[in-house]
């Protein structure tokens, strides 16, 4: 697959099959986060792959705790104003509750968890790439992806049900279900480059406008 064509179009994929992803089609994704960049080459991360069912429905009674808890704190106010479905704001953030929904409804159905850990990273940048990486590899392999944090509401459960040592070092950064698309992928829709970049100085506008994404 194109570069282009993964980075444009590795959205967020929450609704997917059941369907098994091989063995195989894993061990390509785990050998491309590898090959990430991290600070000084550390390399201080490990990877979690869940594909036990038993293991992801535990996983998935925590994150729908995480996701009432998001709703109820963090996005309380966009989920209020979600519900009058009266800005554009307001639908694309109906769209992601929606989506979210249906991750909190189907998750016991989710047929591979990534989940990826640091340790000693100061910066706290060193393991995205890394997730970023997995999740195009997945995506060059037609596995669709989503990255979530919001099990950290519940980190102490989480390490429990992975058995992961706490006297370590090891903070977990996120977890990535993937799977199968149910639905079909699209270039992701942002704010455009000219709205958010400047050119040598702050507020200095860029000198062009990208009204329409430069890929295909
Ligand atoms: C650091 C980080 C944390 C995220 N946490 C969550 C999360 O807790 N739950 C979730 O559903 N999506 C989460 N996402 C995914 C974003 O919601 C998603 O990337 C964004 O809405 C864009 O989606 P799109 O690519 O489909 O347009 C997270 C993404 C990042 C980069």
């Amino acid at each position: 697959m194109d570069v282009r064509e993964a980075l444009y179009t590795t959205r967020a994929m929450r609704r997917v099959k059941p369907d098994p992803v091989p063995e195989e089609i894993q061990l390509r994704i785990l050998d491309a986060a590898i090959r990430a960049p991290s600070g000084g080459n550390s390399q201080g991360w490990r990877f979690l792959i869940v594909d036990d069912p038993e293991q992801v429905a535990k996983i998935g009674a925590l994150y729908s705790d995480c996701i009432d808890m998001l709703w109820e704190t963090v996005y309380k106010e966009q989920v209020a104003q979600a519900s009058t479905g009266e800005t554009p704001q307001a639908q694309q953030f109906s769209r992601i509750i929606n989506s979210v929904t249906w991750a909190q409804k189907n998750f016991a159905t989710y047929p591979l968890l990534l989940f990826a850990f640091d340790k000693f990273d100061t910066t706290g940048g060193s393991i995205f790439p890394a997730v970023w990486s997995a999740m195009l590899a997945a995506r060059a392999d037609g596995v669709g992806s989503s990255l979530t944090s919001v099990l950290l509401f519940k980190n102490d459960e989480t390490l429990d049900v992975l058995d992961v040592p706490t006297d370590q070092g090891w903070r977990m950064a996120c977890c990535v279900p993937m799977g199968y698309p149910l639905g079909k992928w699209a270039t992701a829709s942002r704010l455009p480059a000219h709205e958010v970049s400047y050119r040598n100085t702050w507020g200095t506008p860029l000198g062009a406008e990208i009204n329409e994404p430069l890929w295909p």
